[in-house]
Formats: C-alpha cells, structure tokens, sequence
C-alpha cells in the first residue's frame, strides 16, 4: 500500500472507532491535514448519527459543513467525547508532533479538552525520537524575532514560514535540527517565551491511541 492508502486505511479505522462509540449529544473533535480529511470523508456513511462536531482549523469546518454535519464553537461545548487528527510525528509514548499544517494551537485546545485522543498515521510518521520533522512554533507576528533568538539559545535552528498567517492571524517558525529526547521539557520551555502562542509538541497532552496504517495492516498503540 503506498501512503494514500495507509491513510484511508487509518481514516477507516478511526471512523469505525468512532461509530462503535456514538452516543446521543457526542461532540466529535475533527484534526486538520490530509490524513484527517479522509477521515471526514468516511464519516458520510453515519453523518446523520453525529450530534455535532468542532473543528481545529477553517479549512476542516469547511469540509465538515459541507459534509452537512455541525460545527460548534467550543465555547459553547461542555465536553469532546472523541477528538480524531493526524500527526507529523509520533514516538512509542505517543508524544506527537503537530502543526505541518499550520492548525496547531487550535488542535491542542481540542486536544486538551477532549475526553479522547486517538491520533491517525501512516507508518512513516512513528519515530524512535521526535525532531527530524521540523516542529512549528506559533508566535505573535511583533514577537517573532525574539522568539527566533531565544529558540537559538535553547540550540535549534528556527525558519521563518515566510507567507503563511495562521486561522489566529499570527506567524509560525519551524525549528529545525532538534532530536527531542524529553518532549515534555522542551514543549514547557518553548511555552514560556513570550510572544509564543503554543508549540507543535503534543506530549503533556499525548494521544490516548494511536492508528497506525503500516504494510502489515492497521496498528493500535496505547500510552
Ligand atoms: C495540521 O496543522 C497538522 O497538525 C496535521 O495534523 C499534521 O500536519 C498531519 O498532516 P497530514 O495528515 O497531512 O500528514
């Protein structure tokens, strides 16, 4: 199976978790990128069972609308029951890197109030150690310098994503050449500099289960 397969295997998958655990009023928590629009797409066989969902980007409410589901503001949600996204990197304690797609503080907001975690992926993104995918870092635009200097005292190598403005209207910078052995550290550190919004680590906050699509079938991790 090439990649676009391991994905919609993946996006299959996570939908049929999903369907197996409907109840009455669920909120369904619904990711940003490639792997999570698969996913979108194979909820159109049960859509009228889904309550309502929230989104963690404009580009996913789109597709859910236009799927016919609703979307809620998460002001206005007590509870996720179920929050389903993609990931650019996972390890084996399930700490995640996020954010390829510009979408990252919104989904660690889903992320933190969803019961539910369950992260979708093709088998390239399982790593032994997060870092060789550049992780991006959301900063207020008038802070971006500062923040760039301070990430190179810590010994990364941030790059500008020149032209690209988040759903929240600020800028990201991708750190490059890190090899991330204690996520939890590095994702509280980068959070204390100011002018940072939040960073693409999802490791206080990691997956509850992890949907791997690889040559040999579908895998699932737990933390
Ligand atoms: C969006 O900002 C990201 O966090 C995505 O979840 C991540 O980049 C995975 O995207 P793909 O499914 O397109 O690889």
């Amino acid at each position: 199976m090439d990649q676009n397969e391991l994905k919609k295997a993946v996006a299959q998958a996570a939908a049929q978790y999903v369907q197996e655990r409907l109840h009455e009023k669920m909120v369904l928590g619904v990711g940003t990128g490639s792997t999570a629009n698969e996913f979108i797409e194979c909820l159109r066989p049960f859509k009228d069972q889904i309550h309502s969902t929230v989104a963690s980007s404009e580009e996913t409410k789109k597709r859910l609308l236009a799927l016919g589901l609703e979307v809620l503001d998460l002001n206005s949600v007590d509870e996720v029951s179920i929050y389903v996204d993609g990931a650019d990197e996972s390890n084996e304690q399930l700490h995640l890197i996020k954010g390829g797609g510009g979408a990252l503080t919104r989904e660690k907001i889903i992320a933190a109030v969803a019961k539910e975690f369950v992260c979708i992926a093709d088998q390239s993104k399982y790593v032994p150690v997060l870092g060789r995918f550049p992780l991006p870092v959301e900063v207020i635009p008038m802070a971006r310098s500062h923040v760039a200097r301070a990430i190179v005292q810590l010994g990364g190598d941030p790059v500008y994503r020149e032209g690209f403005i988040t759903d929240n209207g600020n800028h990201i910078l991708d750190i490059h050449h890190m090899e991330i052995k204690d996520a939890i550290g590095l994702e509280n550190q980068l959070n204390q500099i100011t002018g940072v919004v939040t960073n693409g680590l999802f490791a206080a906050r990691p997956a509850d289960l992890l949907i791997l699509g690889t040559s040999d079938g579908i895998r699932k991790y737990t933390a």
